[in-house]
């Protein structure tokens, strides 16, 4: 990564990719995007893309490719069983990580279903750093717990630490001697945690939790969906790291692992997912889950196009060039908010900037998904969707009691070389707007509510006429084109 610095400027972000192609946005008058809202359930999973600015939603299988992966996606080679796309994809998986055994899945949490199905017995208990929704969703599905050990500091919004994503490690162990380690079919450390604001884990942490598994013979599993985030982390801020390539930091990590999973709608640029499995007899009693759930061994589901942009985006995703600008623009915008007094997670990790709603919204209870409603309200002021990463992403307990997340969160995305900086001004300028008339802003509360991942489906309204009121004084300030 070249240091490109300034004459006569402050740092900013600098891309190291040009825009080939470009797709054309519209804003809707304010008026016009209440309407949708309204339509839309105050859910904003259920808007429709044409209505939204900037959609900052997830990074999820909308991260810009590069040339050389749409021209990857030319030479896939079609075919239902044994396709030349994905042994090449297998041996570039194979050259990273080191491992041969490589199942194809359509997504991640298709990973994480065949992990759950293969691992889980009812009364299990799974030990993360922290959940993802889906990982969970899966495991609980089967009658399992999860048990979230991360250090108590990952969940503090405001701070200075480099790795706040880190398993607290006597935590762990003690964790394994209570519930005795036949109990834990694996350990799972998620690379760039999801949940608490794309908060890095170190390879220092990674090494110590996945030795106390071995002592025990608890199998490890890498949830690698965010890790070209936490490769940048770990090289740039982890002591005696800057002197080691990505790639030599890709293997080290992997070296570690037992089993390896990862959403390739994040890492690789791309849309499918693989497991891979470092131990054969382990490999073939999970092979058969494939064809079942997802497609023969050779695709699991996924376009052999996709296959190809993949194997070319884990190789992108050894360029620091390439995987510092996620990382760089959301510090830039971070620290901006942070400036404006807009209180947000710092410092700045993966996957997006996310905005502490607990402190942003204290007259509104997490019982009536403050973050929900203010990812409804981001949206009629300025037409910018982002997600909900709170009270609403979590599921009841099991008598039906509601179950308020540690951390409430607005993550806005940054999908990888898609927006630019004066879009990332837009969205600073606006979530300062909102954060001054934050009074105006109320609860959410359920019209129907699905029983299980709740935040995709589920139909909302607000408390009172607080959306009315919010767009009459965003159209005071702004006119009623904008
Ligand atoms: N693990 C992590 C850490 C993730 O962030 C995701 C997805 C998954 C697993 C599941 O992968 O979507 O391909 O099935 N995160 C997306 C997001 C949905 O928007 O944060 P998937």
């Amino acid at each position: 990564m070249p240091a490109i610095t300034f004459y006569k400027h402050e740092p900013i972000p600098m891309e190291m990719h040009k825009v080939k192609i470009v797709q054309q946005l519209h804003l809707l008058p304010t008026a016009q995007r209440l309407e949708k809202m309204q339509q839309a359930g105050f859910n904003t999973f259920q808007l429709h893309n044409g209505d939204i600015f900037l959609d900052m939603l997830t990074d999820s299988g909308v991260n810009a490719m590069s040339d050389r992966q749409q021209a990857a996606m030319l030479q896939a080679d079609d075919a239902y069983a044994g396709s030349e796309t994905f042994f090449r994809m297998q041996a570039k998986l194979q050259e990273l990580f080191g491992i041969e055994n490589c199942l194809p899945a359509h997504q991640g949490r298709a990973c994480e279903n065949i992990l759950a199905t293969r691992f889980v017995k009812p009364g299990n208990c799974v030990i993360m750093n922290y959940h993802f929704t889906t990982a969970k969703a899966h495991i609980t599905r089967l009658g399992g717990r999860v048990e979230e050990l991360v250090k108590k500091e990952g969940l503090v919004s405001h701070s200075g630490l480099p790795f706040k994503g880190n398993i607290d490690l006597d935590a762990l162990e003690s964790c394994i001697l209570k519930e005795t380690p036949s109990n834990v079919p694996f350990v799972r450390l998620e690379a760039g945690t999801n949940l608490i604001g794309g908060q890095p884990i170190s390879y220092t942490n990674m090494k110590a939790a996945t030795a106390i598994c071995r002592k025990y013979k608890i199998l490890t599993v890498l949830d690698a969906s965010l890790l070209q985030d936490n490769l940048y982390f770990i090289k740039t801020r982890e002591e005696g790291m800057q002197g080691k390539s990505v790639r030599e930091i890709t293997r080290m990590i992997a070296d570690l692992f037992d089993i390896i999973y990862f959403s390739a709608r994040k890492f690789g640029f791309a849309r499918g997912g693989a497991i891979l499995v470092r131990d054969k007899k382990l490999f073939h009693s999970m092979e058969d889950l494939i064809p079942m759930f997802e497609g023969f061994l050779t695709y699991g589901g996924m376009s052999v196009k996709e296959m190809e942009a993949m194997t070319v985006g884990f190789e992108e995703s050894m360029d620091m060039d390439v995987i510092s600008q996620g990382p760089q623009f959301i510090d830039y915008c971070v620290k901006r908010l942070d400036e404006y007094g807009v209180p947000v997670i710092t410092p700045g990790g993966g996957l997006g900037a996310h905005i502490d709603v607990k402190e942003f919204l204290p007259h509104v209870p997490q019982s009536e998904y403050s973050a929900g409603a203010l990812s409804c309200a981001l949206y009629i002021c300025g037409g910018i969707r982002g997600m909900e990463r709170g009270t609403l992403s979590e599921e009841r307990e099991p008598d039906g009691t509601e179950r308020i997340a540690s951390m409430e969160l607005l993550r806005l995305a940054f999908p990888r070389r898609v927006f630019t900086l004066s879009q990332t001004e837009y969205v600073i300028d606006r979530v300062k707007w909102l954060f001054d008339h934050r009074q105006l802003v109320g609860g959410l509360e359920f019209v129907h509510e699905p029983a299980t991942l709740r935040f995709f489906t589920g139909v909302l309204k607000p408390i009172g006429d607080w959306p009315e009121k919010l767009a009459a004084a965003y159209r005071a300030d702004f006119g009623d084109e904008q």
